[in-house]
């Protein structure tokens, strides 16, 4: 679904991404982890050319996005739903409308037929009580799940989500890893999940990317990544007190 093959991004000839190659497939939950600074972010924004890579090719379903411009770029764009880092809601517009404006944006629906999916999709994240709230009226996480929805509500095939539990209490967080779980479940989208939250990316992927100094150090899936020796992963996983015993440890954390 989503393939990257050598792609190098340099940033004023300071190399960020050095070769990187990384293989998402259909159907699947991968979760991109690192150090801050490690290029995560950047590599999100590449799948949706939101950064244009100095070179190596990006194919999004077989199609090189590297290749296309104007109404292509713009076909492949919709394939895509995103969570930025920071959930990125306009403040001048209430929750409702900030879901709304993808749908009013890209698509020719009816006013009633907008009102019915942001309805939906705003249940679905427990947020229909808030819908005419602004964003500064809301909790963070809150301002998450509003993201989350906006995201979503286009019905994209892939989901790309920077850090949706950073900054949030434990207990919020558990709440937005189920909720990616159920979407992925309920839609059968692909999702690509940057995040620093260990527990995060254990509990919601079927793998697990590391990525370290501009390339993908590792690829695994999490019970696999857990007894990883690989030094990068491992210095990772005890920065966290992680161990390698953690699915024993705490099996409540499987998601159904
Ligand atoms: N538009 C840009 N111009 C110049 N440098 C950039 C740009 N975007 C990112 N970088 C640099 O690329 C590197 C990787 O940034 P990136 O945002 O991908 O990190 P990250 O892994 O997402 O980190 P964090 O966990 O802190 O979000 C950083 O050194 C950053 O300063
Ligand atoms: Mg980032």
């Amino acid at each position: 679904m989503i393939n990257f093959k050598n792609v190098v991004k340099e940033f004023s000839g300071k190399p960020v991404l050095r070769g990187m190659n990384l293989n998402v497939a259909k159907g699947e939950t991968i979760s991109l982890v690192g150090t801050s600074g490690a290029g995560k972010s950047v590599t999100l924004k590449h799948m949706v050319r939101l950064l244009e890579a100095t070179s190596g090719e990006i194919l999004i379903d077989g199609e090189n996005i590297l290749d296309k411009d104007g109404p292509e770029l713009a076909r492949m764009r919709e394939k895509f739903g995103y969570l930025f880092q920071g959930a990125a809601l306009l403040q001048w517009m209430s929750v409702f409308e900030n879901v709304a404006l993808p749908l009013r944006e890209n698509t020719k629906l009816s006013d009633k037929e907008i009102e019915e999916k942001v309805v939906s999709v705003l249940e679905k994240v427990d947020l229909l009580a808030a819908a005419e709230k602004l964003p500064a009226n809301i909790s963070g996480g809150m301002q998450k799940r509003a993201g989350l929805a906006r995201a979503v509500v286009t019905e994209p095939l892939i989901l790309l989500y920077d850090e949706p539990t950073s900054g949030l209490d434990p207990v919020t967080s558990r709440t937005i890893d189920q909720l990616i779980h159920d979407l992925q479940r309920d839609l059968g989208v692909t999702s690509v999940v940057v995040t620093h939250d260990m527990i995060s990316a254990l509990t919601i992927s079927d793998r697990i990317a590391m990525l370290h100094q501009g390339r993908v150090s590792e690829v695994s899936t999490p019970k696999d990544f857990l007894k990883s020796e690989n030094e990068v992963v491992r210095n990772f996983l005890d920065s966290q007190c992680i161990s390698s015993k953690f699915f024993e440890e705490f099996p409540e954390r499987t998601l159904s």
